[in-house]
Parts: structure tokens; C-alpha cells; sequence
């Protein structure tokens, strides 16, 4: 018997402030709409350092468990490239924090932005295996490239949280995907570095060159066309780059297609816009801003191309399900956006510099502005509060 197996619910989290981009661009002379158009940007979110993955995780995971869901859950994936320790995995941390039950497995998963993509897939097999198992899959991530970087407007952050069973509510996903791996310097992250490096140009580039190759893979694999897909999510390190990776591929003699896949892509990209790249997280993201804004019913298939520097790229598919809206609470996610508040560039730049140290000292963090339930106190002993 084939069992189903998916996406059965999806938290989101990002914090309180964010930055508008009308007000970047004016900080750094240049014109708005190469932010608002060029980039595709509105607003950014900005993590202070009452937050990091593992309060961001726990946060959104929190939206989506109720005590009988937490006691059926097996594993924990945690899709991170912003972990908080080299060896310790954030998933641990976040077990604990939501009080799961000891028999779990959790494992912290890297490789830049598809990390929870390949938590996803492990997920969806080991489920495929075992059909009552419920997993817990994370892609949380904080985007930094440093202050009067060319990459500066592409920052951001938060954390997606999505549970994997058989019988999903929200999307059932296709056994078959295309992926594919080239050690390729983009964008990267040595140990030493808080801040990324970039090769901000050829990484576009790349990313484009994946999704050719992973779609035209996924094509032959499947015989499935254009024509099969109601919608193609992408991951949006800025919502610019998804509108590229479409663009390859709307077929020109189709109009009605071209615009009804335009469409979903102006769905999908509505919540990104609003708080920018959370790297592991930005597809699922991009996925639940299509589900929120989109006009999409049971029954219809959806594209997804995941991509990681370094690099990593997979195509894979999904049957969306007829309950899906049950699936997420849109009114708190459309108040959590809303309820943000605006810093100004001089804020952030204050925020963006207040780092818990790099040198272990015992740290007490301000946290009387925090709202959410999840937050870093600070660091005492070696030891996170
Ligand atoms: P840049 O040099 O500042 O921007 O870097 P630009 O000069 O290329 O301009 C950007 C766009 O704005 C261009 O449009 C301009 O024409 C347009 P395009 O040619 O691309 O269509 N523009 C305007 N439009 C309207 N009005 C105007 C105006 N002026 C200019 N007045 C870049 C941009 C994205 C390279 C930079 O921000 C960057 O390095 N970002 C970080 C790297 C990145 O996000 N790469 C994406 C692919 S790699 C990836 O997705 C993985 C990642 O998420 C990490 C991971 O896997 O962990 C990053």
C-alpha cells in the first residue's frame, strides 16, 4: 500500500522590528526602487540578540504542537547554517525547550539555504517507512552580509517550523525530485566569520544554472511539463531572484498559463517581501505566502526549487491538499507582520552591532522589550539562558 506523506502544518516566526527599505536606500544613496523593484524588497526584518535560531524555532514550532502532537514526535531536523554551537546541535536545544519526548532523534542539518529541504526529504522517507512517526522539520536562519554591503538589502530572518506525517492536511509530497551538487565558491561562511562572503553576481548566476539543470532532470524523470504545475514556489534569497528563476521557464506561447503562474508567483513572494532572506527557511516561507495569498484549491500541483550555495540544488513536487487552510493560522501570522514595528537605519545599525561576544564572557541580554514566548536571556558559565 502507498502511503502519503507531507507536510502536515507550518509555523512561522520572525521578530518584532524590522527596517524599511525606502529608509536603507536613502541611508546609502541610492535610489528606492533599485530596493523596492530592482532587489524586489520592501521591509527587513532585524534580529536583535534576544533571538537566534533556537528561540526563533521554538517559536514558530510552538504555533503548530499541542501536547499530543509533541508526545507522537520522533525526530527533530534542524536546517540551520546560523547554529550556536559546533558541536552541540541547535536541535537538542529546541527538544528541550518545547519539552519533547526523550525517545526523539535530533540532528542539526547544513548546507546553507537547502538545509530543511533536505530535512524535508529525510523526513518524508523515514515517514514513508514508518507511517505513524510525526516529524518536526526547522529552517531557521539569521541573513547577515555586513553593513554597507552590496548584500545588506538582502538580509533578514526568522524561522519556519513544519510537521511531516502521512495523511498531510496541507501538501502531499511526489517521491520523485531531481537534485544536484557542484563545489561552487558563491557565497560562504567560514568558521571565523559572523558575516557571509559573497560573490554576489555569479551567485545569481548559479542559482539560475541549478534550477535550469534540476528542472530539466525533474522533466525527463517524471514526463511531467509546465502545463502539470498550478504554481512554482522558489527560494527567495530577495523576491527579484524568483521572478529571474520563472521568467526561464513561462512559456511564451501560453498566455493564460504565463499569467496565472504569475500570479501565484505575486502570492508567493508577498510575505518574503516583508522580512527578506531567512535563508533555510525562505522557500517555506515563500510557500506559505502562496498558500496565505494565493487563489490555489485541492488537487492542484505545485514546483518547488530549493537552492544552497556551495552548492546544492533540488527540484521536487507536491499535491496540494483540499483542507490546507487548515493546516497554518493565518489571522496570527497576518498580525505577527502587522503588530512589527519600524527601526530606524540608525537602530539597526545599533542592533546589528550588539552580537552576544564572541568570547564566552557571562552576558545578561535587555529583555524587557521581548513579546515572544521564546527569547535568549543571555549566557552564563559558557552555558546559553
Ligand atoms: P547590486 O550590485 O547591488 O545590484 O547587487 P545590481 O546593480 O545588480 O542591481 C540589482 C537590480 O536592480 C538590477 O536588476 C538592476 O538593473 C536593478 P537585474 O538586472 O538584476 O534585473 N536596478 C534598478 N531597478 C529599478 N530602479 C532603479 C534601479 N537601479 C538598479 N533605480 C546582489 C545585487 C543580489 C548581487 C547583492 O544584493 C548580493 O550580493 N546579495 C547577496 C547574494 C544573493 O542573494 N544571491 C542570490 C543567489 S545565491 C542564493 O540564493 C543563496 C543564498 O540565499 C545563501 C545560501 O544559500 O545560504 C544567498
Amino acid at each position: 500500500m502507498t502511503v502519503t506523506v507531507g507536510i502536515d502544518k507550518i509555523g512561522f516566526f520572525t521578530p518584532d522590528h524590522y527596517l524599511d527599505m525606502v529608509d536603507l536606500a536613502h541611508a546609502r544613496g541610492e535610489d528606492p526602487n533599485k530596493y523596492l523593484i530592482g532587489i524586489g524588497q520592501s521591509k527587513q526584518a532585524v534580529i536583535p540578540p534576544t533571538q537566534d535560531v533556537v528561540t526563533m524555532a521554538a517559536n514558530a514550532a510552538s504555533q503548530i504542537l499541542t501536547p499530543a502532537i509533541k508526545a507522537d514526535i520522533n525526530m527533530v531536523l534542524f536546517g540551520t547554517e546560523s547554529g550556536v554551537d559546533n558541536s552541540k546541535a541547535t536541535a537538542v536545544y529546541l527538544a528541550h525547550l518545547l519539552g519533547l519526548p526523550a525517545n526523539t532523534r535530533a540532528i542539526e542539518l547544513k548546507q546553507a539555504c537547502y538545509g530543511a529541504t533536505a530535512g524535508l526529504q529525510l523526513a518524508a522517507d523515514f515517514v514513508r517507512v514508518h507511517p505513524t512517526a510525526k516529524v518536526l522539520v526547522i529552517g531557521a536562519d539569521i541573513a547577515r552580509y555586513g553593513l554597507r554591503t552590496a548584500g545588506e538589502v538582502t538580509q533578514g530572518g526568522g524561522a519556519v517550523a513544519m510537521l511531516v506525517t502521512a495523511d498531510p492536511t496541507i501538501l502531499a509530497l511526489d517521491a520523485i525530485s531531481s537534485y544536484h551538487t557542484a563545489d561552487v565558491m558563491d557565497f560562504w561562511r567560514p568558521t571565523y566569520r559572523t558575516e557571509a562572503l559573497v560573490d554576489g553576481k555569479y551567485s545569481t548566476n548559479v542559482y539560475l544554472d541549478f534550477f535550469k539543470t534540476v528542472w530539466a532532470d525533474y522533466q525527463a524523470q517524471t514526463q511531467r511539463s509546465i502545463a502539470d504545475f498550478s504554481a512554482f514556489v522558489f527560494h527567495l534569497p530577495f523576491t527579484k531572484m524568483g521572478r529571474k528563476g520563472l521568467r526561464q521557464i513561462l512559456p511564451e506561447a501560453d498566455e493564460p498559463q504565463q499569467a496565472s503562474l504569475t500570479a501565484a508567483f505575486e502570492a508567493s513572494q508577498a510575505d518574503n517581501r516583508e522580512v527578506g532572506n531567512l535563508y533555510t527557511g525562505s522557500l517555506y516561507l515563500s510557500f506559505l505566502s502562496l498558500l496565505r495569498h494565493g487563489t490555489l484549491v485541492g488537487g492542484e500541483r505545485l514546483g518547488f526549487f530549493s537552492y544552497g550555495s556551495g552548492a546544492e540544488g533540488e527540484f521536487f513536487s507536491g499535491v496540494l491538499q483540499p483542507d490546507y487552510r487548515s493546516g497554518f493560522d493565518d489571522d496570527f501570522l497576518t498580525r505577527q507582520l502587522a503588530d512589527r514595528q519600524a527601526v530606524s537605519v540608525a537602530e539597526y545599525e545599533a542592533i546589528f552591532q550588539q552580537q552576544l561576544s564572541n568570547d564566552g564572557r557571562d552576558t545578561q541580554l535587555a529583555v524587557g522589550q521581548e513579546r515572544a514566548p521564546y527569547y535568549l536571556a543571555g549566557r552564563q558559565h559558557q552555558q546559553r539562558q
